[in-house]
């Protein structure tokens, strides 16, 4: 069956990262083949070889490594909040400001004004496209009205059909309790409504919340387990950001796909990782702009053999960032993370994380060939410059993106 033009890269560096999933030391294991060609046909790797015989592009030995993978973004919200920033910049706290009625409160109030949230979450692609973003979780979270949610998760579904990237939902219904409205009334609210109506609807693959004092406690996040257990939702968390919560631990009780953030944990929710399935997602991002020293302990939990995944928080208010590549670079000078590790985090780590790493994260005969070609020839490159724009070209299903 022919579809779209099949495409020949010859004379590449490839950083395959196969053999799938990477725990511990693993994570250094690149799967480096050097001077080879890549043969895409019908969107995906057909072959890799020294020698593939056909017409095809020199790449003169460039660096060409699997499309980057953020499993967590909060992709659209209305407005900025630039100004908070100046104030934090003079040593205001991103608590004091939420104190005041700023923080995600000021992002509800800016998205509620917002009548094109597809326009905001393509501007944002973009931007993740030119920093080699190919597939993203992207989280709802900035309404907290059930109609609200559903028309960001509506703006997923849209922007998923319209491509290049390839998006994964998550109903983030717990971020903020509602203003007016009392925490428990909210909770119901999204476990017997939210929850069943946007599963129905097949708007969501996961379910999240901010286990976080003043936001949401951990009751509320096993009222939600059980609320997405019974819709077939699985489900990411936010946990031990601010303060430490158990929530390590929480997340491998409820049997969450990831636990995310995990600057407080300590050795205890470590070990409880070390025992199970649920993927530690570190988001480096947020605790630099938020100017705050205590990044997570990256070092301990690969030394416990988890297979740690970085993303870049992508929102408004704690990590205006779209580039894992500046988290890259952060993960290595901030947290003791080796490049190659960094790079292993943000392909088939995430790829794991969201379940995919069957069809993406590796460059396989068989996967989908999602692929970034990098203005440089060492792996470590692009962990390394900070701010250049290394990405030099992107194909998502074997077709290159312009940029
Ligand atoms: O992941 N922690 C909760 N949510 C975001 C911050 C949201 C905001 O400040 O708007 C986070 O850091
Ligand atoms: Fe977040």
């Amino acid at each position: 069956m022919q579809g779209m033009a099949d495409l020949l890269l010859r004379n590449v560096r490839l950083a395959t990262l196969a053999g799938g999933v990477r725990r511990g030391a693993a994570m250094n294991d690149l799967a480096l083949r050097d001077g080879v060609d890549v043969r895409i046909v019908d969107g995906r790797i057909a072959e890799i070889g020294p020698e593939v015989s056909g017409d095809g592009e020199d790449c003169g030995g460039r660096l060409l490594t699997p499309g980057l993978i953020d499993v967590h973004t909060h992709l659209i919200f209305g407005g900025c909040r630039a100004g908070e920033f100046a104030h934090r910049c003079q040593g205001a706290t991103y608590e004091q400001i939420a104190a005041a009625g700023g923080g995600i409160r000021s992002t509800l109030r800016q998205t509620a004004e917002c009548d094109d949230l597809v326009a905001i979450g393509r501007k944002h692609l973009d931007w993740m496209l030119a920093n080699g973003t190919t597939t993203l979780e992207a989280k709802s979270g900035y309404a907290m009205t059930s109609p609200g949610e559903i028309a960001i998760l509506e703006a997923y579904r849209d922007l998923a059909e319209q491509g290049p990237q390839r998006i994964v939902p998550t109903l983030l219904g717990l971020h903020a309790v509602p203003v007016g409205m009392d925490r428990e009334a909210w909770v119901a609210e999204v476990c017997d409504h939210l929850i069943p109506e946007v599963a129905r609807r097949g708007l969501a693959k996961y379910v999240d919340a901010f286990v976080e004092q003043g936001y949401f406690t951990l009751d509320d996040a096993r009222l939600l387990a059980l609320a997405a257990g019974k819709a077939g939702l699985g489900m990411r968390l936010h946990v031990d950001q601010l303060t430490a919560g158990g929530g390590a631990e929480l997340a491998v009780s409820l049997g969450a796909s990831t636990a995310d953030h995990l600057e407080q944990t300590g050795r205890a929710g470590i070990a409880a990782l070390a025992d199970s399935k649920t993927m530690p997602v570190l988001l480096p991002a947020s605790v630099y702009a938020l100017r705050k020293s205590k990044y997570p302990d990256a070092r301990a939990m690969i030394d416990a053999g988890l297979p740690v995944v970085l993303a870049t928080d992508f929102n408004p208010g704690s990590s205006p960032t779209p580039s894992l590549l500046f988290v890259m670079n952060l993960a290595c000078v901030m947290m003791g993370m080796s490049p190659a590790e960094a790079l292993s985090a943000c392909t088939i780590n995430a790829a794991a994380s969201l379940g995919l790493d069957t069809g993406i994260g590796s460059i396989e005969v068989g996967k989908r060939a999602d692929l970034v070609l990098w203005d440089a020839d060492d792996p470590a490159q692009i962990a390394y410059w900070i701010g250049a724009p290394l990405v030099k070209r992107v194909w998502i299903g074997g077709s290159e993106l312009r940029m």
